[in-house]
């Protein structure tokens, strides 16, 4: 059957940004028959012993108690399960010194559907025609964001300022304010801080800007927190969530451990919530209950806080350490390669200039020698403007093993110092098993 598609249907049918490339590595992965790949491409977090334990102890808690048949065997308020609610509330009225009440909050299944329910219900077209942008005031950014509109002109990126620092081989991008307009026809604004895919975290004091520019258009700051504190605190840079009347704070429990069970968390203002949730009534009803009850265990005790801060953040800062020693090592000192500053999240990302090659082709020859990294391009949805450097970028995952990660980086700086020398596409290896 060829069913006839909308104009919806056709667009939401189709795969964007990483997804598109997951399905290229996958299959790369299904043909390599018994060559071993080395995959520095995966998002999936790292199970890590610590970070189970807490989740099957919740779980076995959970199962022994009365509360169990009211979690699984009924339906729920579509804003979230109570007692998770109560849990997040006080740990963030707590911490943080704030005044929430219930009203501030929404439980989605995983941070995109938020994204989701946000870009199409303050993005898109007004009743008046006018076209309200989703504004990514620094890119590239959540290759995710790439799909959530069904308007896709409504995405509008703007292109950062590259702060080379003064360490060799090394960068850092930043908002360009010059550029950024926010106006009464921007429906709101939205990055991952920390970033994904960079691991970039805007500073307070740019946060503060971007905010002080939309409120007095009265546009909502949705700050995508996957990667920030206190859960799963993966800055390895200091920082402070930033809340305000136009500030919606939102949370995924992915990182820490949970992305089968698809809990994400929306903190802000009672009006951008209350819209957010008549969204998810439409779609969906409610979040999964089983989740949210074994992480109000989690939060309400601490432990997950506390686990955070002393197993999620140094495992991953520990293996960025590992990437930047071996970059020293192996990389050629004369090419014009570059590390993004690792201030956070579970990816590095490298930018190498005056690239002979697209990002494409480099993993494509990276993926001969049995590396599989993920081209950049992908990271930039919504930037309208040509710019060579989004064809110069590739991510790297911090998820492998630190023997992985030496044998990736020895084989990336081999490719990369041949193009460079060359100046044209290196050549694949006679025999790719001999090299590694
Ligand atoms: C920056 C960022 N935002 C949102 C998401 C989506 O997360 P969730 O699992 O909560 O839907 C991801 C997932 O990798 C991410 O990296």
């Amino acid at each position: 059957m060829n069913p006839a598609l909308t104009q919806f249907g056709d667009q939401m049918s189709h795969l964007t940004g990483v997804r598109a490339i997951m399905k290229d590595i996958i299959e790369t992965l299904r043909a390599g028959q018994g060559k071993t790949f080395i995959n520095l491409s995966a998002g999936n977090p790292v199970i890590l012993p610590e970070v189970e334990k807490l989740w099957r102890d919740c779980t076995a808690e959970l199962l022994a108690s009365p509360e169990y048949g009211e979690v699984v065997c009924r339906y729920g308020s579509s804003q979230g399960y109570e007692p998770f609610i109560e849990a997040v509330l006080a740990d963030f009225n707590q911490r943080y010194g704030l005044s929430l009440t219930e009203r501030n909050l929404l439980i989605t299944p995983g941070s995109q559907a938020l994204y989701f329910y946000a870009a199409n219900a303050l993005g898109g077209y007004a009743a008046s025609g006018q076209l309200k942008e989703i504004v990514l005031p620094l890119s590239p950014d959540y290759t995710g964001y790439g799909g959530v509109s069904l308007i896709p002109e409504a995405l509008r990126a703007y292109k950062p300022t590259i702060d080379l620092g003064t360490e060799p081989h090394r960068f850092k991008y930043r908002p360009d304010f010059s550029q950024l307009e926010i106006t009464e026809n921007t429906g709101f604004v939205l990055f991952s801080r920390p970033c994904n895919p960079t691991g970039n975290v805007l500073t307070d004091e740019e946060v503060a800007r971007i905010a002080a520019l939309a409120k007095p258009h009265n546009v909502p700051v949705l700050v995508d927190s996957a990667y920030a504190p206190p859960y799963p605190a993966l800055n390895f840079t200091e920082m402070t969530p930033v809340f305000g009347d136009n500030m919606v704070h939102c949370i995924s429990l992915s990182k820490a451990g949970l992305p089968g069970e698809r809990i994400g968390i929306a903190i802000g203002d009672e009006a951008v919530i209350q819209v957010l949730q008549s969204f998810q009534t439409n779609l969906c009803i409610h979040s999964s209950r089983y989740g949210q009850a074994i992480a109000a265990r989690a939060i309400g005790s601490g432990a997950l806080g506390a686990i955070a801060e002393t197993v999620i953040r140094p495992h991953y800062r520990g293996k960025f350490t590992v990437l930047e020693e071996n970059l020293e090592r192996y990389m050629p000192e004369s090419a014009p390669w570059y590390l993004h500053r690792g201030e956070g999240a579970i990816f590095a990302w490298l930018w190498f200039d005056e690239l002979p090659v697209t990002d494409w082709e480099l993993y494509q020859q990276l993926k001969q020698y049995g590396v599989i990294v993920v081209p950049g391009e992908p990271f930039f949805p919504g930037l309208k403007e040509d710019w060579l450097h989004t064809k110069q970028c590739i991510r790297i995952s911090l998820t492998a093993t630190d023997d992985e990660i030496a044998t990736g980086v020895r084989h990336l700086a081999t490719v990369v110092s041949d193009l460079y020398r060359q100046g044209v596409a290196a050549q694949t290896p006679v025999e790719v098993a001999q090299s590694r």
